[in-house]
């Protein structure tokens, strides 16, 4: 198993649900930053379980230790390692899913990739619990490229069908978005936001779950970053943002609606705006050929209902080798979606902040030499 990622910042993800601990390695950090602990804690409160009707009961802190990496609460630019006790884990909830996978979670994947070796209390290391330390590598990221002027933000898209409304691809307010973060439920038009609440409660009293859509932006990217092709920033950005468990596809700038559209209407103008280029439109989500071009970077995440549910189905007993029935015990979100807005948000951190760090823009001196 290997859970890393990044070219010049590299994180290395360890841990399982219901083991010790989880955490992260992040490799290639530059030196110097001063770590604001307190604002990466209220980031990953954003996540942490146990804290609203949408969530699992779950009650986790989420306390993270720092291991290394940092001396006098600044970067050191060696790698910096990151623990997360798991203090609520209830095991015995889990005990016989090995021989009977949940249907639409990975225990039989994973049993036949790591021929039921693998940990499979509350999906061990598959398990959505994984996505704390992601949280906390991006959280530190993001510290790091707002010191460049990168500002990130993201919010409930959609949940159940029922639509927010959508960011302005071209001309963010920044003080509208930043201000998501404050909100439990992290949408711009509350009245959709109790609309999807009650689809949400609705899911979990019978016994159900539903999915959504998440809209995240990245703005001040430069332009002219990325390479074609195969390492195209679409390429990057989607190998990080569908390894989070229950993202099922990534959509940028228009997506899939482009496919309905025309030339001319899809082609982005460009225009000269106080001497700057820029683009009248942004359907193509800041990037032409795998490459950034000075516009904000948007994209959607479609994230499934939540495998685990509290209805009776239908599953296989892998030792006797027959199909039986499964009742789902464990605590469980009845939607994935608010809780993993700012699991969005770090990724797309650590995507940037890999982007940034690849094309030398935290160089902050020259190597003097021998
Ligand atoms: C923040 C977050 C919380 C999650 N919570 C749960 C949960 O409570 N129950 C569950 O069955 N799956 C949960 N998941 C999803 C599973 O981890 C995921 O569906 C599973 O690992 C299979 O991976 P896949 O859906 O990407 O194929 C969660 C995912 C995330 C990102």
């Amino acid at each position: 198993m290997s859970s890393m990622w990044g070219q010049t910042l590299k994180i290395s993800l360890f841990g399982e649900s219901h083991g010790p601990g989880i955490g992260v390695v992040i490799d290639g950090l530059p030196s110097g930053h001063r770590l604001d602990e307190e604002a990466i804690r209220q980031f990953m409160l954003r996540r942490a379980p146990g804290r609203s009707p949408w969530s699992t009961r779950r009650q986790e802190s989420d306390e993270t230790e720092i291991l290394s990496g940092l001396y006098g609460g600044r970067t050191t630019g060696a790698p910096l390692a990151a623990l997360i006790r798991n203090t609520d884990a209830r095991s015995a909830d889990y005990g016989d899913l090995v021989n009977k996978p949940r249907p639409g979670h990975a225990d039989l994947a994973g049993s036949f990739r790591y021929q039921g070796f693998q940990d499979p209390r509350g999906g061990g290391h598959f398990s959505g619990r994984l996505t704390a330390p992601m949280t906390f590598a991006g959280a530190l990221c993001r510290q790091i490229l707002l010191e460049k002027g990168l500002w990130i933000a993201a919010h409930v898209y959609e949940i159940a069908g029922i639509p927010d409304e959508p960011f302005n691809p071209v001309d963010p307010d920044e003080k509208r978005l930043a201000a998501l973060a404050a909100k439990p439920f992290p949408v711009l038009d509350d009245a959709a936001g109790a609309r999807m609440i009650e689809a949400v409660e609705k899911a979990r009293l019978s016994a159900d779950s539903v999915g959504g859509v998440i809209e995240t932006i990245i703005a001040g990217l430069p332009a002219g970053l990325g390479d074609p092709i195969f390492e195209g920033l679409e390429s990057r950005l989607s190998s990080l943002v569908l390894g989070i468990p229950a993202v099922k596809g990534i959509e940028f700038g228009s997506g899939f609606s482009s496919a309905r559209m025309t030339g001319s209407i899809h082609n982005d103008t460009p225009v000269i705006v106080d001497d700057k280029i820029r683009f009248r439109t942004n359907h193509s989500g800041g990037i032409q050929g795998g490459i950034s071009n000075g516009m904000p970077v948007v994209f959607r995440i479609a994230v499934k209902p939540t495998p685990s549910i509290g209805q009776e189905q239908q599953t296989i007993n892998l030792s006797e080798m027959n199909e039986e029935q499964l009742i789902i015990k464990g605590r469980h979100d009845p939607c994935i979606v608010p809780r993993a807005v700012p699991v969005a948000e770090a990724a797309a951190a650590i995507f940037a902040l890999d982007l940034m760090l690849g094309a030398g823009f935290f160089r902050t001196h020259e190597p003097s030499g021998f």
